[in-house]
């Protein structure tokens, strides 16, 4: 690890840096200072911008991905700036801190986020929080201009709960000595660096972040005339061969981090995989040679390297973290009803009683928020024909955690139909505001009910 580049840059006036912020966010203009701050990511929109507001949304998600909070969680905005990454945090029911160094960014802060804010001037390297605070941190283009960059991430990871995560998106390789950042470093007097994967994640891994990994920027997309996508699509592997799907794939929806999970692997078996490629034309138009699948493959590698070491997301995990109903993964049950339901009248309230397994690979949390992530059993009243009369007939609600491979018992107390007939109860478990259990494959259970 080459200590010089990211942990020892000489002492930087940061008083300076301040400062050249706060006149970095004035106004010639006659409006008030910080004003087109408060648009961001959308500040400056005319010809040229929308590229650039529309990269900074991509480096949001991006980030946001990779951090995955679950609502309610608390996040560490490190280095937020006019607060804009807390802003968009905020309405998807992410609780946030903003860090800054500069006060008079987080004034602009304040004016965007109103009398809710959770503003703190204070400096990465000396955290002013207690040990355990947040549930995650991210930090969007903002480690770079910090001095000492490895007692920054000691104090990030003394702030984080046991399991708590941070993600660091940063300008890479060739960022200082862009002529922008030249410019920047002569007019304004901040501290630009380059941030080197491999380095940072080794100052992550010493700082004492268990599992730390790293995703490649990539904005824009990488895109695939009709000849190249052909070759691409033809792509087989030869005999012998299988392609077995990369550990932790969603199972939907998500078909780029599939391909970024799966890099690794690709990596592997390309050497065999390639020069069994077919010959692959493009039905009456050029031909293309045999081996261009082999550059189109490299050419996406590099493509990947290039995006990574140009701007890293580094992704820095406490511990490796446990699987619960707040991001599930797999949710699965058998469902076993201890008693069929009485006979009752119409109106009547009674009881059932649910044996429940966890099949699943996720823990249930059972504490009821009302963001949702915990596990219930609900209800469903149905007629005879299988049409769901009143889709949320009721919950129950159980009294601790379910592990995988755990047996709980839950109980839900329901009220009879008005109507005397034949009906159906169906009972699924749901994690709430998340899905329910049977639209993951799980078994719902389906039971008699008879009103007299
Ligand atoms: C390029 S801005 C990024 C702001 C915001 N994260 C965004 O994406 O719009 C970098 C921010 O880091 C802050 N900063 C620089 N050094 C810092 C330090 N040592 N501690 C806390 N914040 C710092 C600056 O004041 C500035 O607001």
């Amino acid at each position: 690890m080459t200590d010089a580049r990211i942990a020892q840059v000489s002492a930087h006036d940061k008083e300076r840096e301040a400062e050249a912020l706060r006149r970095k966010s004035a106004s010639a203009s006659g409006e008030p200072p910080g004003d087109w701050l408060l648009q961001m990511p959308f500040a400056g929109l005319g010809m040229t911008n929308i590229r650039l507001a529309v990269g900074e949304m991509y480096n949001f998600a991006s980030a946001v991905m990779a951090l995955d909070p679950a609502p309610g969680d608390l996040v560490l905005d490190l280095g937020a700036g006019s607060c804009w990454v807390s802003d968009w945090l905020n309405r998807l029911l992410v609780d946030t801190v903003s860090l800054d160094i500069a006060h008079d960014m987080l004034r602009i802060g304040q004016r965007r986020l109103g009398p809710q804010a959770k503003l703190t001037v204070g400096d990465f390297e000396a955290l002013p929080f207690t040990e355990g605070t947040f549930h995650g941190a991210i930090c969007l283009s903002a480690l770079h201009h910090v001095p000492n960059i490895p007692r920054a991430l000691r104090e990030v990871h003394r702030v984080l709960q046991e399991d708590g995560v941070a993600v660091f998106s940063e300008p890479g390789a060739g960022h200082a000595s862009h002529p922008q950042s030249q410019a920047e470093m002569a007019e304004l007097g901040v501290l630009e660096r380059d941030i080197i994967a491999a380095e940072l994640m080794e100052e992550c891994r010493r700082a004492g972040f268990e599992q730390v990994s790293v995703q490649p920027y990539l904005f824009p997309a990488p895109t695939y005339d009709e000849a190249l996508w052909r070759v691409l699509e033809r792509a087989q592997p030869p005999q012998g061969v299988t392609l077995e799907a990369p550990q932790g794939a969603a199972s939907h929806g998500q078909p780029l981090r599939r391909l970024l999970a799966s890099i690794p692997w690709l990596g592997r078996r390309l050497s065999k995989w390639l020069p069994a490629l077919p010959p692959a034309t493009s039905p009456g138009r050029t031909e293309i040679r045999p081996d261009a699948s082999l550059d189109l493959a490299w050419q996406s590698l590099l493509l990947l390297r290039q995006a990574t070491q140009a701007h890293p997301i580094v992704l820095a995990r406490k511990r490796p973290r446990r699987i619960d109903s707040r991001r599930p993964h797999v949710l699965a049950a058998e469902l076993v009803l201890v008693d069929p339901p009485p006979r009752c009248r119409p109106g009547e309230t009674f009881t059932l009683t649910v044996q429940a397994r966890n099949t699943g690979d996720t823990l249930w949390l059972h504490q009821p928020r009302a963001i949702g992530g915990h596990v219930a059993l609900g209800a469903k009243l149905m007629d005879s024909g299988h049409l769901a009369l009143i889709y949320d007939y009721g919950r129950g609600y159980f009294r601790q955690d379910v592990a995988p491979g755990q047996e709980a018992t839950v109980q839900i107390t329901l009220r009879a139909p008005d109507a005397a007939d034949e009906y159906l109860v169906k009972l699924d478990l749901v994690d709430e505001c998340i899905v329910w259990f049977e639209h993951r494959g799980s078994r719902p259970l389906l039971t008699p009910l008879t009103i007299l």
